[in-house]
């Protein structure tokens, strides 16, 4: 089988995601039930971390343990990474001692390089540009709550960064729209985002607007790891773009919200929101490791039923 890397959302058909979302509530359920699964028995999967990380390292770690295999974890500071030696040279050794690889790094170009040099599928665990394995659980987590999303409407307030990117790819690949509201200045950047530019989604310039018949309203912290130095430029630009219940009355009734998280409650979001009926954040957590089990699988396995 031709190696398969998951570098961005888009790598993926539609056809594979709706696999993958069944296969990912199939391992679910045997996990609920402390059945035993483990068709990744002695495979070895290297998670590079450039960055820091909770939920990333968390869900991959348990996850492949849990599918019957074993996770080794690193930084930047720790290995020859960190000292200059070329991310091409650091592919090519990590993946004769490994069946899979999973990055959190800086440009997406680091991740498309490693790929090229590895011999084992690569997994992208968020750069400055994507998350993809963040939004493939949010959208599964999503058809839990409310069923397919094909046709619904995604609402993003916030900085249009990594998180964002991704749910734009996702609504091309599968099929639904997202309305943006950044403060200007922090608009989509199409080409950035990698669009096809299939008209999936919709810049609005004022929150409400964007948030009006919502089904689903997300957003992020105002700085990403990486732009800290542009910190307090970005607190006093995104003031008024903070998901609070008012603006959450604009969606529709039943409308879920979601954040990756980390938050910052009363930032981006008021505590009321995140920690409201409506939220759905620890569903959205969990089901990253559910995913993640059913993606690296798929990549090791192909389809297995
Ligand atoms: N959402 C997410 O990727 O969290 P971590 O930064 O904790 O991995
Ligand atoms: N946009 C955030 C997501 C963290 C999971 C960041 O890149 O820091």
């Amino acid at each position: 089988m031709a190696i398969k890397h998951y570098l961005q959302f888009k790598d993926l058909t539609r056809e594979e995601y709706d696999y993958l979302f069944e296969r990912t509530r199939i391992i679910k359920d045997k996990f609920k039930r402390y059945e035993t699964h483990h068709p990744l028995h002695d495979r070895t999967l290297i998670m590079i971390f450039e960055k820091a990380s909770t939920r990333t390292r968390l869900s991959f770690e348990a996850g492949m343990q849990q599918l019957g295999g074993s996770a080794i974890y690193l930084n930047t500071r720790d290995t020859q990474l960190g000292r200059g030696e070329p991310v091409e040279d650091s592919g090519q050794v990590m993946s004769r001692m490994s069946d899979l690889i999973m990055i959190r790094t800086f440009e997406q170009t680091i991740v498309e390089r490693l790929a090229k040099s590895s011999r084992v599928p690569v997994i992208n665990g968020l750069t400055n540009e994507y998350h993809p394995c963040q939004i493939m659980a949010d959208i599964y987590t999503f058809i839990e709550h409310r069923g397919p999303i094909q046709g619904k409407t995604v609402a993003w307030v916030g900085d249009s960064n990594n998180v964002c990117n991704t749910w734009l790819q996702a609504a091309e690949v599968l099929d639904f729209t997202v309305h943006v509201s950044t403060p200007p200045g922090y608009e989509v950047e199409p080409e950035r985002a990698g669009l096809l530019g299939t008209g999936h989604f919709k810049q609005f310039a004022d929150p409400v607007e964007a948030v009006k018949g919502a089904d689903l309203v997300t957003t992020d912290v105002w700085t990403s790891m990486g732009f800290e130095a542009e910190n307090e430029q970005r607190i006093k630009a995104f003031a008024d773009w903070c998901v609070d219940a008012e603006l959450m009355r604009e969606a529709k009734p039943e409308a879920v919200f979601m954040h990756c998280l980390p938050a910052h409650r009363g930032e981006e979001v008021t505590a009321e929101v995140i920690d409201g009926s409506q939220s759905v954040v620890w569903d959205e957590a969990e089901n990253r490791m559910h995913a993640q089990k059913a993606l690296m699988e798929y990549l090791l396995l192909g389809r297995v039923e």
